[in-house]
């Protein structure tokens, strides 16, 4: 389904300009602090969810000039959290909660939805599907949900998985889409420059996904196990943006917090590109670098943080140029996945072509300039080289 609204400016400022469906009188702390003029001229966004990934988008969307972020939802919220954000975003809450802190929030979560052009779902995994039903849906509000929501099944939030190597035109003008996962994303973006290239040279791909357990910022214990997954959703989610790959997917979760890394066979029909010539493939790739000398995921999170990259994110995935290796039909490449901040400028792709309308190229050429993806990737293959 497309959104309502041609989203040329002349249609978002008729849109602005629509009187609220919710005409709600309650006064809150305050109104989204841009100027009215401003809020005319840019797309309203609001961030439901602020974990791992709701905090990344909301830090990233404040320092998009042609974005208003109308502000982020909390669930949870307590005098602490107050203060941590005072001064950040707006905060907008559940209903019930909206009465008892009236003076340190923005509105509800309702009238946030309401008032935006576009709602970036950052719910905990499953959540995405009720607030499309609560809200988005009755809202007409189009919606980019996160990889952990339903593709499939009753609880499908949307019919189509974005990765914006792939299928970035498709998006234009729909009303929800889910942005792959971190290892999604991270599969599209290697496999889709081989299958460019190679096409029906290839056979198949076998990938050995090696999770992460939790995130850096997570509380929750790290458990001492390898733990298998009976029915990895990897391999059908890549399969919804690239159906003709031959794809077989494994996935297990070990006791880090550090990146997942993924090991990418590749079987050829004959004789396998030589090692240059697939480094060669990815060196112009947005948002993949080429490492030589990293020991292990670890290594590259530390640098990153070391030098200073927000959130600690390299927002990429990194080929490990010392264990790429070539034997006869068969490539053997493993790259570590940024699992936290890949999907975020994979977020922001989204978005404009959804609401903007955007050709890939040029969003591209934004993104990239929001999160100095290639100054970051310079810097990588330098300090690993
Ligand atoms: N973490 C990653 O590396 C990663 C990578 C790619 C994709 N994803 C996907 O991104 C999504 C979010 O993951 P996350 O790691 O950010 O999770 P998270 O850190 O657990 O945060 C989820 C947030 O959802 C909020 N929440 C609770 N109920 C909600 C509702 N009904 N609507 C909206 N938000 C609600 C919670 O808010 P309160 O704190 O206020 O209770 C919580 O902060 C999931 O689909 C996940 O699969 C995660």
């Amino acid at each position: 389904m497309c959104i309502s609204f041609s989203p040329t400016y002349k249609n978002l400022i008729e849109y602005f300009d629509s009187p609220n469906p919710i005409g709600s009188t309650t006064v809150y702390k305050s109104k989204p602090s841009v100027s009215y003029s401003m809020v005319k001229q840019m797309a309203k966004v609001f961030v439901n969810g602020y974990g791992n990934i709701g905090r990344r988008l909301a830090s990233a969307l404040s320092k998009d000039n042609e974005i208003s972020l109308l502000g982020i939802a909390k669930y949870t919220i307590d005098e602490q959290i107050l203060e941590d954000l005072k001064n950040k975003f707006d905060i907008y809450v559940p209903e019930n909660l909206a009465l008892k802190y009236k003076s340190s929030i923005a509105g509800t979560i309702e009238e946030a939805v309401s008032a935006s052009d576009l709602v970036l779902d950052a719910a905990k995994e499953g959540k995405g599907y009720s607030n499309k039903i609560r809200f988005y849906q009755p809202l007409r509000k189009p919606a980019i949900f996160q990889g952990g929501e339903e593709r499939h099944g009753d609880r499908a939030v949307a019919k189509m998985i974005h990765n914006s190597r792939v299928n970035f035109d498709e998006a234009s003008g729909k009303q929800y889409v889910i942005q792959g996962s971190c290892n999604v994303s991270g599969m599209g973006k290697v496999m889709q420059p081989l299958m460019e290239s190679f096409g029906d040279e290839i056979q198949r791909y076998d990938v050995t996904l090696v999770r992460r357990w939790a995130d850096l910022e997570d509380s929750k214990e790290v458990k001492d196990s390898i733990q298998w997954d009976k029915n990895p959703h990897h391999q059908e989610d890549v399969k919804d943006f690239i159906p003709h790959a031959n794809l077989y997917v494994e996935a297990f979760k070990v006791p880090s917090r550090m990146m997942h890394l993924h090991q990418m066979i590749v079987r050829f029909r004959s004789k396998a590109p030589t090692r240059d010539r697939i480094l060669d493939l990815f060196t112009k790739e947005f948002a993949v670098a080429i490492l030589n000398s990293a020991k292990g995921t670890a290594d590259v999170r530390m640098k990153a943080i070391e030098l200073g990259f927000e959130h600690g994110d390299t927002n990429m995935v990194h080929i490990h140029q010392d264990v790429l290796r070539v034997q006869e039909e068969t490539l053997k490449i493993v790259y570590s996945d940024d699992q936290t901040g890949l999907v975020i400028p994979e977020n922001h792709l989204l978005l404009q072509s959804m609401i903007l309308r955007r050709p890939r190229s040029e969003a591209v050429k934004r993104t990239d300039k929001l999160f100095r993806i290639s100054d970051k990737k310079r810097l990588l293959e330098r300090e690993f080289a």
